[in-house]
């Protein structure tokens, strides 16, 4: 027989090595096995585990000591309003991602005096989190979630099936090769942007989660020069651009949406204060 808080003492114990929030892993993976929440786990901290619920929870602890990151174990990961489900097909949505959702809604509700029907495109959509958050915030906007992984597509399908978003309509793309004909008031996009020889690929998160939703070239730039490339011509006069890149990657960025011919550019930060989205008009 073990208690709920040894249990969650020897996961401590076996993640410190490799997990920079073993407590909170563990408090996760022993909620996820037993079915309940962090305010029950600790109201029950002497309650014993069934077998079922001890084998369960081991074998996440197992996973989660060699690497393997707690949303996948899980199945899931929070962002702005909802619980998106993710597997291996979808990076995880990251918080700083968020910045772009925030940046979407200010210019969706500044345009909406002038324009009736908002047309959004939201480029390498993965698990759908940006595209769904949209949708779900902004119920007569039509949505266009691009993706060049069918796999990814299936998971935002779910995803906005869950939030019961239906104004998301999916579309298998690489980048705009199947959007000729469709323009926008905004896109917003989480590209890929990591380096191909970047060294953090080989750790942490990165390991498991799909190269393709990762890596773009020698420089970590080939996706968004491709996407401010060919924006404009899918973009309504005062449209907007809004790209998610690497703390280190504002300057480059701003010059491609110079050279594109976009207008009014500049560079948000992140809740670190970190470069993170840039933004771009057309004119
Ligand atoms: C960094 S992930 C972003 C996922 C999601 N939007 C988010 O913010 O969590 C980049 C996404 O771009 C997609 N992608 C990569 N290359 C692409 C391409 N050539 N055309 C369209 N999507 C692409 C990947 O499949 C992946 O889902």
């Amino acid at each position: 027989m073990i208690s709920l808080q040894d249990a969650l003492v020897n996961g401590r114990v076996t993640l410190e090595h490799c997990s920079d929030s073993a407590k909170h892993d563990c408090e996760i993976l022993l909620s996820h096995a037993l079915s309940k929440n962090s305010a029950w786990l600790i109201a029950h901290s002497d309650s014993a585990l069934t077998g079922e619920q001890k084998t369960r929870f081991q074998s996440y602890i197992e996973r989660r000591s060699k690497g393997e990151p707690v949303a996948y174990i899980i199945g899931h990961r929070a962002f702005w309003k909802h619980n998106f489900h993710v597997s291996p097909d979808v990076l995880i949505p990251r918080p700083e991602t968020e910045l772009l959702v925030e940046l979407a809604l200010e210019t969706a509700a500044n345009l909406a005096p002038t324009v009736s029907q908002l047309k959004i495109a939201d480029l390498g959509t993965g698990s759908g989190a940006i595209a769904v958050s949209l949708a779900n915030e902004l119920a007569h906007a039509d949505i266009v979630a691009a993706d060049a992984s069918e796999a990814a597509l299936t998971i935002a399908r779910a995803n906005s099936r869950l939030v019961g978003a239906t104004n998301i309509e999916f579309v298998l793309s690489d980048w705009f090769s199947s959007l000729a004909g469709y323009c926008f008031n905004i896109i917003v996009s989480n590209p890929p942007y990591v380096a191909e020889k970047d060294p953090h690929l080989e750790q942490g998160d990165l390991r498991f989660e799909p190269r393709c939703a990762l890596t773009a070239g020698a420089d970590g730039l080939n996706d968004i020069r491709q996407i401010v490339k060919n924006a404009k011509q899918h973009l309504f006069k005062n449209g907007y651009l809004f790209i998610e890149h690497a703390y280190d990657q504002g300057d480059a960025v701003r010059t491609l949406f110079a050279d594109a011919g976009l207008c009014n550019i500049n560079t948000h930060h992140d809740l670190l204060s970190l470069e993170r989205v840039t933004c771009g008009q057309t004119p």
